[in-house]
């Protein structure tokens, strides 16, 4: 089978798909031929670039894009109709919208933990919850949940990320064994560094801080965990999510799947 009809037919909705790597998990999707939902908080007017670049991948391809903050469970409920009503259908559900704050607990800002736990956690099960029942009733669905290298250890000032990330995948094996036999999977990538804005304010504050420049500052960052000073590209990540998705991963279930760069063999 050619990489292009490998999820032909499929509808994916991906979160947070108009940066980092959702943007790449979507355009993975829409090279292996699924119709994708793509959600942002940015306006539909902002977004029209994306669309479009994105159908120019594949003269079949059928985007649609939603702006939804997925913070509350009515937004994250209205999200999964909207699009099982848009594409007909909704196959794979992709949950990669997350946040980060960095800061010591014991002056972890309440509002921030909230933010961070509502979109990283609540929100893949809220997602997740309304998901399913249609993929039951198909009997075929896919649930990719991006977790973290976080998901299985820990870093200082990271306490609601690490909470949040540990918490995606404890519910991901949960819905894994609830789902066995019924031709649903539910499985958690755990990505290592990977550069994109939400890594780059980390970086750029290394840089602030020690008063040194941002090459400097990412190797710092890179080589505390990665035992290569490289990052992992959205690329490889978007191929892994269309792998996880296809027919040949069917028996890959409940599973926390790293790609790290070596990080958690440590
Ligand atoms: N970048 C990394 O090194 C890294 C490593 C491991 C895991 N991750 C995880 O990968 C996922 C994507 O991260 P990224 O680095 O691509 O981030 P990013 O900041 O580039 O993109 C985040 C996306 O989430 C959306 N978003 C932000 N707040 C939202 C809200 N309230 N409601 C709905 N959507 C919202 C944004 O519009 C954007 O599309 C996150 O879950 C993150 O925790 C990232």
């Amino acid at each position: 089978m050619t990489t292009t009809a490998l999820l032909h037919g499929k509808s994916v909705l991906v979160t947070g798909s108009t940066s980092g790597i959702g943007w790449s998990i979507a355009t993975q999707f829409v090279k292996a031929g699924a119709q994708v939902m793509l959600q942002g908080l940015e306006k539909e007017s902002e977004v029209g670039h994306l669309i479009s670049q994105l159908e120019g991948l594949a003269p079949s391809a059928r985007v649609a894009y939603t702006q939804a903050d997925l913070s509350s469970e009515k937004s994250c409920n209205h999200l999964i109709a909207h699009t099982a009503d848009t594409l007909r259908s909704l196959d794979i559900l992709v949950n990669n919208a997350g946040i980060q704050f960095t800061s010591r607990t014991e002056s972890y800002p309440t509002e921030k933990w909230d933010a961070v736990l509502k979109l990283n956690l609540y929100a893949p099960f809220f997602l997740s919850r309304a998901a399913l029942p249609e993929m039951y009733k198909k009997g075929w669905g896919r649930l990719v949940h991006i977790g973290s290298a976080h998901s299985l250890r820990a870093s200082p000032n990271k306490s609601a990320y690490c909470a949040a990330k540990h918490g995606v995948l404890g519910m991901s094996k949960a819905i894994a064994l609830e789902a066995a036999g019924r031709g649903v999977t539910s499985n958690t990538i755990c990505p290592g560094w990977v550069l994109t804005p939400l890594v780059q304010k980390q970086i750029d504050n290394i840089a602030r801080e020690r008063g040194i420049l941002e090459e400097e500052a990412k190797k710092l960052l890179l080589l505390e965990k990665h035992p290569a000073a490289e990052f992992v590209t959205p690329e490889n990540l978007g191929a892994f999510a269309v792998f996880l998705s296809s027919d040949n991963a069917s028996q890959i279930n409940g599973a926390a799947l790293t790609m790290d760069v070596g990080w958690t063999a440590r």
